[in-house]
């Protein structure tokens, strides 16, 4: 797994920092991209574990658009699926392979890399085969939702001495990644509080689209298919990102934690939470404040990091901004939204297999989010409480208030009218 070295992407991000002029009110700086990245001589054959869902058909894309990347088999047990057909089309039109058991696949010996973008229970099992049988992998978030779990994996990459990273399309945005870099340069000097509000929107039908969808275990392996793992996962991921320190892309450990998990959703099919509240301490210089709300039950979905520093604060809410006192602020946008880190997080895996590199979203760095979102469950000692009011509209009011006060809800004095 050679050096300490991440993708090109960040190691040529270096622009010289936007020289700051004298505050003017309402002045916005937009900061320097970093440079794309570049390409490998050779592209690697990958194959395609999953080809349909939520998220498979986004790969086939990338992987047919992305020069580093040729996309040469594809495996998924419901190939004769309405769903899926159209999608396994696409793949052998470009004269990629198909096969109904991923074992195969892994047994083709012109695959040289997978990505697997099975359900999250699969994902060790998929992995520690792929890895046994000598192939590179990139797979779906979460990487895995149990630690164990995790160290399987890392222990199976390093008897194979092959690639392991973990596809977590926003921790490759320049937004995330330059706004990371300035906050690391110090730019609002050290971190205080990192504050995360990650609102999504999911209905019923949603935890009954999968049997696996909402389920703790499935088919006796750890799924703990909740929004922690499912969908805040991106955004907690990138707030214990930005809030770690070092010039590499770490991730902040959390300890001191508080929670509390509730059910909103009224179908049995989701076992897991759809809101998690928590408050804890990162493990970096100074012990900043961490206070995170996280839930499927918001209709307006929103995502909103903010970080305050001793000397200014920063935002992240779909593009970066930093306001260091008394300067002007400085934005880092992206050009799209969700999917601008999906080809970055690629590339970085690419050259990670042909150089070397440690990829942006390596397995050893990711597997400390799996042990803190389990950690959670653990503090809570498992206790998944049914939602203490009826309405989920009420739950903009708690989030807005518990944002307010920086604190759970349980906490919140008075004692909200609707509790
Ligand atoms: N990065 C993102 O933004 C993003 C978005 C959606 C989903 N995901 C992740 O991708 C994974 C899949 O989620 P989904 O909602 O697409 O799931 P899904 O249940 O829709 O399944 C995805 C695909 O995997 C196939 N599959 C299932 N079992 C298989 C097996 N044993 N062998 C081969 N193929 C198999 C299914 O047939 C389907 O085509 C999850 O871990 C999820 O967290 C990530």
């Amino acid at each position: 797994m050679g050096k300490e070295k991440v993708g090109k992407s960040t190691k040529k991000a270096t622009p010289a920092a936007p020289r700051l002029a004298p505050w003017a009110p309402g002045q916005i700086v937009t900061a320097e991209k970093a440079a794309p990245v570049g390409s490998v001589k050779e592209p690697i054959r990958m194959g395609l574990i999953g080809i349909g869902g939520g998220i498979g058909p986004l790969h086939i894309s990338e992987l047919q658009k992305n020069p580093n990347f040729r996309l040469v088999a594809g495996g998924d047990n419901r190939l004769d699926d309405p769903a899926v057909r159209p999608h396994a089309e696409r793949l052998t039109s470009a004269g990629g392979k198909l096969y109904s058991d991923y074992r195969q696949l892994l047994a083709d010996a012109s695959v040289e890399a997978v990505v697997i973008a099975a359900p999250h229970f699969l994902h060790r099992e998929i992995t520690v085969a792929a890895f046994a049988a000598g192939k590179h992998v990139l797979v779906e978030k979460p990487m895995a939702t149990h630690p164990d779990d995790c160290r399987a994996m890392i222990q199976a990459r390093d008897q194979a001495g092959k690639v392991g990273a973990v596809h977590m399309q926003h921790v490759g945005r320049n937004s995330m990644l330059d706004l990371r870099r300035k906050l690391n340069e110090g730019a609002i000097g050290p971190i205080r509080e990192v504050f995360l509000s990650s609102l999504w929107w999911r209905e019923d039908s949603y935890y009954n689209r999968a049997r696996w969808s909402g389920k703790k275990m499935f088919n006796g392996a750890w799924n703990l298919d909740g929004v922690m793992y499912n969908q805040a996962i991106h955004y907690l991921t990138q707030t214990l990102i930005l809030a770690a320190p070092g010039r590499e892309p770490a991730v902040a450990g959390v300890a001191d934690l508080q929670v509390g998990l509730y059910r909103f959703h009224a179908t049995s099919a989701l076992e897991m939470e759809d809101a998690a509240f928590i408050t804890g301490k990162l493990t970096a210089p100074g012990s900043p404040r961490l206070i995170a709300f996280a839930t499927t039950c918001s209709r307006v979905e929103r995502h909103l990091i903010e970080i305050i520093g001793a000397k200014g604060r920063a935002m992240w809410n779909g593009a970066g901004y930093l306001f260091p006192d008394g300067q002007p602020v400085l934005d880092f946008p992206d050009n799209t939204r969700d999917f601008e880190g999906v080809s970055p997080v690629y590339n970085s895996f690419a050259e990670a297999v042909r150089e070397g590199a440690t990829p942006l979203t390596d397995f050893s760095r990711i597997a400390r989010v799996t042990e803190f979102i389990f950690n959670v469950y653990e503090q809570a000692a498992w206790n998944i409480r049914p939602a203490p009011w009826s309405a989920t509209e009420n739950l903009a009011q708690v989030v807005q208030q518990a944002q307010r006060q920086r604190t759970l809800p349980a906490a919140l004095q008075p004692k909200p009218q609707w509790a």
